[in-house]
């Protein structure tokens, strides 16, 4: 078992810099996922810690060893690739075991190994067969046998699960949590999947065209975003984003007003150095279940409905202001709400987000 020690990385294929000087720590035991759009640097990032690319700049240590110089075999990292290439001609047993007879570990120790980790990939029935006698789940299960089965210090996995229907992937996120329960070993997780994120990891790494937005434990990230990217990235359906102006300010406080509601006091997250002069141009973030519905008129703010989705537990509710602000809100259990109903809306000022014209939260 070992932590990770980022520091200033910097990546670049030949002129172009992907990755901009990321630092990390990540301690011993952690499940840390990366999140972020296609693109943004995390298949690159997990390259570089498992020693298959290398880093232009910066240190990679792992279990207080640098390791910029060490073969990726030597590095104590296993990783898990979305494309989980078994050999076809060979059982199960032969896949998982086959990296042990590379390197010519004895047979018997061999056997062993393989078998705790069917054991604990629940794949003891399945060891004579071959690949194509398996269900997509069961292979991706081997390839994680694959990884077990060395033993290593660092797992890494990069989006594993992709290839997978909706339910076997939630059947094997529930499967992933068991093993870091039982194994208790570092691993590195990649996805694009926010959801993914949000159920894997003790912290999430918020990562956005090779720079880091945040860095915090899923309920944090969710409850206080630093930023627009995060507060838009995590959270599904997604925070809404108003266009307000500040009225006035003081240094806890600004009144804010909108096209589609009267002016009205939020408290600020943090001091500010960031202008909140009158005019100044705001962004308010509402996640939809904070949204509420009420009786239109009377003051209240006026959404013009253009889609009801009907979950059975949870109705979603997607439609317009009358100033042309998209929102969607939640509503629990069952709704009867139809396409151009006008419904009034309002929302808790406490759990109002609120961001500066450089989309940073205030
Ligand atoms: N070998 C390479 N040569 C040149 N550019 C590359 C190479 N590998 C990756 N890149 C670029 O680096 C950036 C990051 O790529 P990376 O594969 O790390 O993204 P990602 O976050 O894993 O995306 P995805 O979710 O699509 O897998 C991209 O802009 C990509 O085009
Ligand atoms: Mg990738």
């Amino acid at each position: 078992m070992a932590g990770l020690k980022l520091q200033h990385i910097v990546k670049r294929f030949g002129q172009i810099e992907v990755i901009h000087g990321i630092s990390l720590q990540i301690e011993d035991g952690e499940f840390v996922v990366f999140v972020g759009p296609s693109g943004c640097g995390k298949s690159t990032m997990l390259r570089i810690i498992a020693g298959l690319e290398e880093a232009t700049e910066g240190e990679v240590w792992i279990g207080g060893r640098q390791v910029n110089d060490v073969d990726p075999a030597n590095r104590g990292v296993a990783m898990v690739f979305q494309t989980y290439a078994l050999y076809p001609h060979m059982s199960v047993e032969e896949n998982m075991g086959f990296g042990l007879r590379m390197a010519k570990r004895p047979r018997h120790e061999i056997k062993e190994r393989v078998a705790r980790a069917a054991e604990i990939l629940q794949l003891t029935p399945y060891l004579k067969r071959r690949p194509k006698e398996l269900s997509g789940g069961q292979r991706q299960r081997v390839a994680i046998g694959r990884a077990i089965v060395r033993e290593p210090e660092v797992f890494l996995f990069d989006e594993p699960l992709s290839n997978l229907d909706a339910e076997l992937r939630v059947q094997m996120r529930i499967e992933l949590s068991k093993l870091h329960s039982e194994l208790q070993t570092t691993m590195i997780y990649v996805t694009h999947d926010q959801v993914e994120a949000m159920t894997l990891a003790d912290t999430i790494v918020v990562l956005n065209e090779g720079r880091i937005e945040q860095i915090g434990v899923p309920l944090d990230l969710y409850q206080h975003p630093a930023n627009l990217f995060v507060a838009g990235f995590i959270g599904a359906p997604r925070m809404n984003f108003l266009k307000v102006r500040a009225e006035h300010s003081t240094e806890k406080s600004v009144v804010i007003a909108g096209p589609d509601f009267p002016s009205r006091p939020l408290s600020l997250k943090k001091t500010t150095s960031v202008d909140l002069a009158p005019g100044a141009e705001l962004t308010l973030g509402l996640r939809p279940e904070h949204i509420k519905v009420c009786e239109p008129g009377s003051g209240a703010s006026m959404l013009l409905i253009e889609v009801v989705e009907n979950l059975g537990d949870l109705t979603l509710v997607h439609g317009t202001t009358p100033a042309g602000n998209r929102i969607t809100l939640n509503v629990k259990g069952f709704q009867n709400y139809r396409h151009a109903d006008a419904v009034g809306f309002g929302f808790d000022a406490n759990h109002a987000h609120l961001f500066d014209s450089a989309g940073s939260v205030v």
